[in-house]
């Protein structure tokens, strides 16, 4: 039969009978499989278009797409192209994948995210991430705009996310078959990335602050009186992205790291209104010594033994 049209082919149904003991039935299946093969299509398109995977993917956040300019050898490929991938409408992301090296470290770089705001659904990511990873991607590397709760970190500032709060408490593994759903959240930033970056920003007297990064929802800004709570709960710093993909990262066997530039104070906690356009433009004017910090940070993981080999 030539190449199963219309129908499906039988590896895919293999793939998610892996586990029958934990299957939800049919419709679960049904799901599953045109997911799978936009994977294995975009993994296809990335192996021959890109060769090799990199052993680092970078998500490059609002304020972040100078890091863009960085990457040497630079070929780039549209998310429209990638069949796993979800173009996002959000001002100042650019929705292509680029690929190339800074230093000695190979990097792919996303010019944008799907945020979980634009469509209610925060498994937005799950195909790039999936293929990402089937590719060969080890380490997802996170950047993101966030609004800052402590005073002492004013708009500007870097943050190495430590440790992350799931506000809205959803998942993008909701509906997930088997017992890899049930993620270990316990270490999910990397600890021996993290030990790595902070020795970095000690050897180039960056100043990087490091906290919790709390997730909400948006694309409200937060109330005074959330910020208040959110401080209380232990948050550093506030923002609309990041902790799907880390979740998702874990579960397809990832290791994940995140930078945050605060682009302002967070609700209440400084006279100045808050507008996407003010956000963009504080990440404009602190977004290139962020950028500068990110490139470093990616040439020097060449030097990290555990992600090469
Ligand atoms: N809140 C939520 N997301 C953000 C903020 C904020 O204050 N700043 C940048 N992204």
């Amino acid at each position: 039969m030539p190449q199963h049209q219309g129908a499906l082919a039988p590896e895919h149904f293999a793939q998610v009978k892996e586990e029958p003991a934990q299957r939800a039935g049919d419709t679960e299946q049904n799901a599953q499989a045109p997911r799978l093969r936009a994977i294995e299509d975009t993994v296809r398109k990335l192996q021959n278009t890109f060769g090799q995977a990199p052993e680092v993917a970078v998500i490059l956040g609002s304020g972040w797409a100078a890091a863009a300019a960085q990457v040497q050898d630079a070929q780039r490929i549209a998310y429209a192209e990638l069949p796993a991938f979800q173009a996002t409408s959000v001002e100042g992301h650019v929705s292509a994948l680029t690929v190339g090296r800074i230093g000695n470290q190979r990097v792919a770089m996303l010019g944008g995210r799907k945020h979980t705001y634009e469509t209610g659904d925060c498994s937005g990511m799950a195909g790039a991430l999936r293929s990402l990873h089937n590719w060969g991607v080890k380490l997802l590397l996170q950047t993101n705009a966030a609004g800052s709760l402590r005073p002492h970190m004013p708009p500007g500032s870097l943050m190495l996310i430590t440790d992350h709060i799931n506000a809205p408490q959803h998942s993008p593994l909701v509906g997930e078959p088997g017992n890899a759903r049930f993620v270990d959240m316990g270490a999910a930033y990397d600890p021996e990335l993290l030990a790595h970056t902070r020795q970095l920003a000690l050897a180039q007297q960056v100043a990087l602050h490091e906290g919790t990064y709390l997730w909400a929802l948006g694309p409200q800004f937060e109330t005074p009186a959330e910020i208040r709570m959110f401080a209380a709960w232990g948050a550093d710093a506030v923002g609309m992205s990041t902790v799907p993909e880390t979740i998702l990262a874990r579960h397809a066997g990832m290791r994940v790291l995140g930078l945050s530039l605060m682009t302002n104070m967070g609700a209440g906690l400084s006279t100045e209104s808050l507008t996407h356009a003010a956000t963009l433009q504080q990440a404009q004017a602190s977004g290139g010594y962020a950028a500068q910090f990110l490139a470093d940070l990616i040439s020097s993981l060449a030097d990290v033994p555990s992600l090469h080999g």
